[in-house]
């Protein structure tokens, strides 16, 4: 059995991450395109910096939740039979267990050089532009994929839904391409899909299964039904 899981902000919002699009339209009080373009990082890269300084420090004070763990467990049972795809920039997932994950959108936990273009595990604060490790330019900006670059892991996330038996999307609103777009590349495939949401997402129609509710009640449920199936 071969699943690819793809997860959003959704996954990690009952560990204490807020998602992206809240009623007000701004992530954290920012408005995205001032926190989360390259022009937005041109225009004032000290603001930028301090945002994603703010945004690593806060990863100190969350935990996984049963989502992030019910996966972990999924993870260990099926090793490389499974495929986790997560836009999400924490380490939420690796803390639960899960160690093969697809960071899509780049992770708070990694800084890359403009200099020298080597990216480097980074825990500490780039606001006080730090020297690269690597060249000792003091270049380094936050690796993640801001609108307008183009996301990481594409060929072997394809390569992942190509293969699979399963595609499940959690916590994840589909407004934001290309991920809203793997259920259809998994429907053309004939491969089976279920959400897992809050909410209905934008892309639900397309969706074989969608069931309803907080990822920490579904996402644990599901996955016993799963190993209980093997
Ligand atoms: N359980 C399940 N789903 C939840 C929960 C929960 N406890 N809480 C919220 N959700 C759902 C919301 O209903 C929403 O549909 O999670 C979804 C989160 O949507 P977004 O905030 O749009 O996050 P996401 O889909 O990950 O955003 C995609 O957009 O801003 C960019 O790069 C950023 O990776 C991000 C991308």
């Amino acid at each position: 059995m071969r699943i690819v899981v793809l997860t959003g902000a959704g996954v990690s919002a009952e560990s204490g991450v807020p998602t992206f699009r809240d009623a007000d339209g701004l992530w954290e009080g920012h408005r995205v395109e001032d926190v989360a373009t390259p022009e937005g990082y041109d225009a004032d890269p000290g603001l930028v910096h301090a945002f994603y300084d703010a945004r690593r420090a806060a990863l100190a004070d969350v935990a996984p939740n049963p989502a992030h763990l019910a996966l972990g467990r999924l993870e260990a049972v099926l090793g490389h039979d499974l495929t986790i795809v997560t836009q999400n920039v924490d380490d939420l997932h690796e803390r639960g267990g899960a160690h093969h994950v697809l960071h899509m959108h780049g992770e708070l936990l990694s800084a890359w050089c403009r200099a020298c273009g080597h990216r480097f595990r980074w825990e500490g604060t780039l606001a006080d532009r730090p020297a690269c490790p690597g060249c000792g330019v003091s270049e380094l900006r936050p690796d993640i994929v801001w609108f307008g670059e183009m996301p990481y892991e594409m060929d072997r996330i394809s390569a992942a839904i190509a293969e699979a038996d399963l595609f499940v999307s959690i916590g994840t609103s589909g407004a934001v391409y290309p991920a809203a777009g793997f259920v259809i590349e998994a429907r053309a495939r004939g491969i089976r899909s279920l959400e897992i949401n809050l909410e209905p997402s934008e892309g639900t129609h397309w969706f074989d299964e969608a069931r309803h509710g907080k990822a920490g009640d579904l996402v644990p449920r599901w996955v016993d039904e799963v190993l209980g199936r093997l």
